[in-house]
């Protein structure tokens, strides 16, 4: 069919046609800002969920909430090895420009601090203050201010930019919301920051919320910063589409342009996408393309199938392998062997026995995988993959 209508979009970030399964936490998240727009207590929100199952889109549908309810957004995705002052800084230049408070004098009481804070930039490596030359302009045309949120210790300049950015919020009846992609990113002292701050501005009741989005171990590298992080977020796990879901991705997008499927095209396509919304797309996407007419059939996504794993081959799962050393790949390769075809999680030290390693001699590889979030530690001494069918994909293709 006509290549130039098919509205499906396999790709990191990609707003789907149709965002299909996800009502429950819209409602809840819907909840939240109406309780903290009213000053109720609510904690914020963090999103949990493998590669590719739509967290990033999801987390770009509920700022389109918290916007259309006039608040301040922000988003950030956090990446390793980068101090949060700079894109945090930004993210808050942009919610207090969407807030557009009416006076201008407390809005630039607000962005002279702002601007404070984003160039206290980082200490150097002895700890020196960073050279002049280093310091970063933010775009914001007011001086600096002094004595706020310039400290340095970025737990206490947080907690002071934020409590203004939420004091202008509320001057006008709304709240900030600042988005935090690959939240398990986030440098330690960062995440420490950010929940001291989260802690402080709800015992204040101030109308700000942080809304997080990360691996499935995001939950553990919170609270490994501070132990009541489990208090101060909601997780919501984000997982495959169930079948009603998957069907309704599909078809929803396809009846805007006048085109079906049969029940049979759609049993194989949740088989072969097995719910995953990034693998729905993609085999949606290719389908499309090879079907001659509607309805879509059987034969179609047949035909479509080896088209599809190989775009996923290359672009979702290539894409990832190459990132990995040669150690690491013998990991991951020993990690498939044990998990199977379903990528069951798989005992550090199974993967140690099974290279005939010492397990000590392997934590590099196995660390630097968690950093490059190709894998995760479900629990202690467990290991699984960030990639769903990652597993499967290293069985059949990947030989090096
Ligand atoms: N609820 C959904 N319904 C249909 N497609 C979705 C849904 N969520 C995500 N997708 C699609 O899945 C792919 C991956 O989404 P993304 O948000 O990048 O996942 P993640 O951030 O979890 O890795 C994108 O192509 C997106 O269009
Ligand atoms: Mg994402």
């Amino acid at each position: 069919m006509d290549p130039v209508r098919n509205p499906y979009a396999p790709g990191a970030g990609q707003r789907p046609p149709e965002l299909a399964g996800r009502d429950t936490e819209l409602s809840a998240f819907d909840v939240v800002l109406e309780r903290i727009a009213r000053g109720r207590p609510e904690r914020s929100l963090v999103l949990t969920g493998l590669r590719g199952v739509g967290k990033t889109v999801l987390l770009n549908q509920l700022r389109s909430a918290a916007i259309n309810r006039g608040w301040g957004t922000g988003k950030i995705e956090a990446r390793p090895d980068q101090s949060l002052r700079r894109p945090l800084s930004a993210a808050l230049h942009m919610a207090l420009r969407e807030l557009r408070h009416p006076d201008q004098e407390s809005t630039d009481a607000v962005l002279g601090t702002l601007k404070a804070f984003a160039q206290r930039q980082a200490e150097g490596p002895s700890g020196a203050p960073a050279k002049v030359r280093d310091r970063w302009q933010p775009g914001i045309d007011v001086p600096a201010a002094t004595g706020r949120a310039d400290s340095g210790d970025m737990e206490i300049d947080l907690v002071e930019l934020l409590s203004d950015v939420a004091g202008l919020a509320a001057d006008v009846g709304k709240g900030v919301a600042l988005f935090i992609d690959e939240m398990q990113d986030v440098q330690p002292d960062d995440v420490s920051a950010i929940c001291a701050a989260c802690h402080e501005l709800s015992q204040q009741g101030s109308p700000l919320i942080v809304v997080g989005a990360g691996l499935p171990h995001l939950p553990a590298v919170l609270s490994a910063s501070k132990s009541y992080s489990e208090r101060l977020f909601r997780y919501l796990r984000i997982d495959r589409l169930d079948r009603a879901a998957a069907d309704r991705a599909l078809l929803a997008p396809a009846e805007r342009e006048d085109v079906e499927f049969d029940t049979e095209a759609l049993d194989q396509l949740y088989a072969a996408a097995d719910g995953y919304p990034y693998f729905v797309q993609a085999y949606g996407k290719v389908t499309w393309d090879v079907a001659a007419a509607s309805p879509i059939t059987a034969a179609d996504v047949a035909m479509a199938a080896p088209a599809a794993e190989a775009e996923l081959a290359v672009g979702f799962f290539g894409s990832r392998y190459d990132r990995a050393t040669p150690a690491e790949r013998e990991y991951m390769h020993a990690m498939a062997e044990l998990g199977g075809p379903t990528g069951a999680a798989v005992g550090t030290s199974d993967v140690a026995v099974a290279l005939g390693r010492k397990p000590a001699s392997l934590s590099p590889a196995r660390d630097s995988l968690i950093k490059k979030g190709l894998v995760y530690s479900a629990e202690r001494g467990q290991i699984a993959f960030t990639v769903p069918h990652f597993g499967r994909y290293l069985l059949s293709h990947a030989t090096d």
